[in-house]
């Protein structure tokens, strides 16, 4: 499913992990709406876009990645357990 202007955009972090993955793998089911997901592992990128079609680097820790991966999102699933030192 590619980004669409007329579908609510999602996105999703964490889908490397365990409860990210899953939200993301039942929010691919959905045609109504377009999903991101986002990794800070540069090297899952392109195995994240095979599965989800757009993926993108996000990093919580350095607000200097936010801009590309909030472009255009509607609606955002945040689960993880990173800490901001
Ligand atoms: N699994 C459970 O049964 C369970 C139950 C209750 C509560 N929780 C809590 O729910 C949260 C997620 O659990 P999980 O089991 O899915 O954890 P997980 O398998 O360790 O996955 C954590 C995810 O968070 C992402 N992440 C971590 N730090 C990040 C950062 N700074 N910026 C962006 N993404 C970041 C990681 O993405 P990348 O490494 O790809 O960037 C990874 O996909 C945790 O806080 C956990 O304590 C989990």
């Amino acid at each position: 499913m590619s980004i669409s202007h007329n579908k609510p955009v999602i996105l999703t972090l964490g889908a490397t992990g365990q409860l990210g993955k899953m939200v993301a793998d039942q929010l691919l089911k959905e045609d109504s709406i377009s999903l991101r997901v986002t990794s800070r592992k540069k090297e899952q990128l392109p195995t994240l876009k095979d599965l989800y079609n757009d993926a993108v680097f996000m990093d919580l820790d350095d607000p200097r990645t936010f801009d590309t991966p909030l472009k255009g999102v509607d609606r955002l699933f945040l689960l993880t357990g990173g800490v901001v030192a």
